[in-house]
């Protein structure tokens, strides 16, 4: 069977694109050109966005506008009315469910609502991702019966997400692995929400609208939701004396592992070296390296038996875990991260459109002859 009959667009060029680039033989990762390695070695997340928006490296003068205009008061701040809006939902709505329904609330409350020009497009994709990590630290505090806590527009957007989420600043080991992780979730190609939002933006929709169909793609478990998932394995393997015994019982039941495959990578997936080393890292720190010990011998023993390997999903988890965040938030953290990639895409569809409209291979009745209701 030819990859086009397996279904899934699996192998499926829709487009030309100049924002990433991934090869699935050598496990490389590359945005605008640049080996997302060099990005993590030597970059921020705020350097990140320049670069994924811009299609180049930003000057000093350049960063320094752009660090400005995403950390201000103005644009990080939720318009109270959306606050008013997150109290009033029940308190068990998942927080991918508030990030979805307060990213549609928010474009509500846009100056540039209805203006789809670059410009306006580009200004909302800075307020959008600007906001995003206050409405989900906002939730967060919420849902536990506390108060939002207000941002800081003088810590970064790693460092201002996990002290809007705490109330207290983080450690300096703790902003490093944070914003490491945003550099890696930051674009991937025609991912499922990614290419979800380009369906959406081929419409010539808005913004908002276009991260609103991605949000919606990626809560799913073979996508943003698997790193939930992992993290959940982990509980259920609890000890790392537990895991080989587990894990092959696992495989031998034919149970699909979280964190592992790919579609496109057919070596380990680039990103998880990373996570791995700063989940491990901060497990040092917290004084607890078992979730990570845990994750090792699953790698070991999924490797040796089904030959596949560890994908971003597989270690994030355990290094926000060491930071305290709560499970269910892995994936709206993804989202934080590649709204950037996101925005990117909507405005690179936007500027060369053409609506993305596949067809079926039909494979029910043809003629099929209406019986009268009283007669069937
Ligand atoms: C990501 C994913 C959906 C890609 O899958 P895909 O390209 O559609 O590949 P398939 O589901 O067709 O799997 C191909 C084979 O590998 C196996 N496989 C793939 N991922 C597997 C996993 N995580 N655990 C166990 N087996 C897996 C399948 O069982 C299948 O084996 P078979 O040919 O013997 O039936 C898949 O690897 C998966 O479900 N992973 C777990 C979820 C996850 O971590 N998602 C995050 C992705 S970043």
């Amino acid at each position: 069977m030819d990859s086009a009959s397996r279904g899934g667009l699996e192998d499926i060029v829709v487009s030309t694109s100049d924002i990433c680039f991934i090869d699935g033989r050598e496990g490389r990762l590359v945005y605008r050109g640049y080996d997302v390695n060099d990005l993590v070695e030597h970059s921020s997340f705020e350097e990140v966005i320049f670069l994924l928006w811009h299609g180049g490296l930003p000057s000093k003068k350049e960063l320094v506008a752009h660090t400005k205009a995403l950390s201000s008061i103005a644009n990080r701040r939720l318009p109270p009315g959306l606050v008013s809006l997150l109290k009033a939902l029940p308190k068990k709505t998942t927080p991918m469910e508030v990030l979805r329904t307060g990213v549609s609330a928010l474009s509500a409350y846009d100056p540039d609502a209805a203006d789809n020009s670059k410009d306006a497009t580009a200004r909302k994709a800075l307020r959008l991702t600007a906001q995003m990590p206050t409405l989900v630290a906002a939730w967060e505090r919420i849902r536990r019966g506390k108060a939002p806590v207000a941002p800081n527009p003088k810590l970064s957007l790693a460092a201002n997400f996990l002290y809007m989420m705490s109330g207290t600043k983080p450690t300096p080991l703790a902003v490093k692995t944070f914003d490491v992780a945003l550099i890696l979730h930051a674009d991937h190609e025609f991912n499922a929400s990614t290419f979800a939002a380009r369906v959406t933006a081929a419409t010539m929709s808005d913004l908002h609208s276009s991260i609103v169909s991605a949000i919606g793609a990626l809560k799913g478990p073979l996508h943003g939701g698997a790193n939930e998932q992992v993290m959940l394995m982990v509980q259920k393997i609890k000890s790392p004396a537990n895991a080989d015994a587990w894990i092959r019982k696992t495989l031998a039941d034919h149970g699909r592992v979280m964190g592992f495959g790919h579609r496109v990578y057919r070596v380990e997936d680039p990103r998880a070296k990373h996570l791995r080393r700063l989940a491990e890292e901060l497990g040092k720190q917290a004084g607890d390296t078992s979730a990570v010990q845990i994750l090792d011998t699953v790698v070991r023993v999924v490797g040796e038996q089904k030959r596949i390997f560890p994908n971003v999903d597989l270690y994030s988890g355990a290094a926000y875990a060491s930071m305290g965040i709560p499970t269910d938030q892995f994936t709206p953290i993804f989202a934080m991260s590649r709204v950037v990639g996101w925005a990117a895409h909507v405005m690179e569809q936007h500027a060369n459109n053409r609506l993305i409209r596949p067809r079926a291979e039909y494979t029910g009745p043809t003629h099929a002859t209406y019986v009268p209701i009283d007669r069937r």
